[in-house]
């Protein structure tokens, strides 16, 4: 069964009190349920990582090297300021889909650069807890065409 490995970044453990008028207000747990479903239908096995610190998310990226098929990440903060993270991603040279609770373009403008997304497939945001299960659509779009 092919893997896909989904990173949230910083904070996004604190879901469904975090900001919901921002990030609406599903938890985290029920955002991996409804991804663990779909995957399930999709005939995709996840592993689900969540980390606020740096190093643990390179150290995640880094492991799905020849062990995952595709990986769904949520920088968060990092998105806007993680040359490492970036270059973790380039590394693992698998095929990276970004994703965002919010739709980056309508909110503060130093959140329109994301210094993850060029090493990325493509990037969906601004759909909330739905703009991971489309992610996850990606990913399994991407992988059939590579199988
Ligand atoms: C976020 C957007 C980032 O700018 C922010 O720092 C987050 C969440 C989103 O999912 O909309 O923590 O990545």
């Amino acid at each position: 069964m092919p893997k896909v490995l989904v990173i949230h970044g910083p904070n996004l453990n604190m879901l469904g009190m975090r900001e919901p008028d921002v990030y609406g207000t599903k938890t985290l747990d029920e955002i991996d349920h409804m991804l663990r479903q779909d995957a399930a239908e999709m005939g995709l096995q996840l592993e689900i990582v969540q980390s606020n610190h740096e190093g643990e998310i390179i150290e995640a990226i880094q492991g799905a090297y020849e062990r995952a098929q595709a990986i769904i990440i949520n920088p968060a903060g990092y998105t806007h300021t993680s040359v490492a993270i970036r270059d973790a991603l380039a590394a693992v040279r698998l095929p990276v889909i970004e994703v965002h609770l919010s739709n980056l373009w309508a909110r503060e403008q130093w959140r329109e650069r994301s210094v993850t997304a060029p090493v990325c497939v493509g990037v969906i945001g601004g759909f909330g807890a739905v703009s991971y299960l489309l992610a996850l659509r990606a990913a399994n779009s991407i992988i059939e065409k590579r199988a």
